[in-house]
């Protein structure tokens, strides 16, 4: 029996969409407002999901204390108020795409769970607008 235990965190980040290969037109003709020069920010809302089974002496999947823990020092504290492009080392060469900080985000959690453990990461740029990866 695995159940899926359920965190909700949040952060405001600052980015710019650009391919550094190409122009500014090409840029803003593929990415409109999202490659402006000046970067603009999201508030973006995160949910993250472990997968496992039930501790049968606690009878959590995980202690959410730890997950919040994990989620402030490795998200938070990572991207919340940053300029994604400019600050946080894994988008140096990485676009900052909803898609590719839901990959990130996965990568620097995963290594912190326990092996039987999955996770799934579900994050939304705006309301309407959100990614989901899993692995
Ligand atoms: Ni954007």
């Amino acid at each position: 029996m695995r159940v899926t235990v359920s965190r909700k965190a949040h952060f405001n980040a600052a980015h710019r969409l650009y391919v550094k290969s190409w122009d500014d037109a090409k840029n803003e003709a593929i990415f409109g407002k999202c490659s402006n020069p000046y970067f603009h920010g999201h508030n973006y809302e995160l949910i993250v999901n472990v997968t496992g089974t039930i501790d049968p002496v606690t009878g959590y999947v995980m202690d959410m204390k730890v997950l919040k823990d994990l989620i402030k020092v490795e998200v938070e504290d990572a991207f919340d108020h940053k300029n994604l492009n400019e600050q946080v080392p894994e988008f140096a060469d990485l676009i900052p795409s909803a898609e590719n900080i839901a990959v990130v985000i996965y990568n620097k959690i995963l290594p912190h769970l326990d092996e039987d453990k999955t996770l799934d990461i579900v994050l939304y740029e705006t309301p309407r607008n959100f990614v989901k990866y899993s692995g």
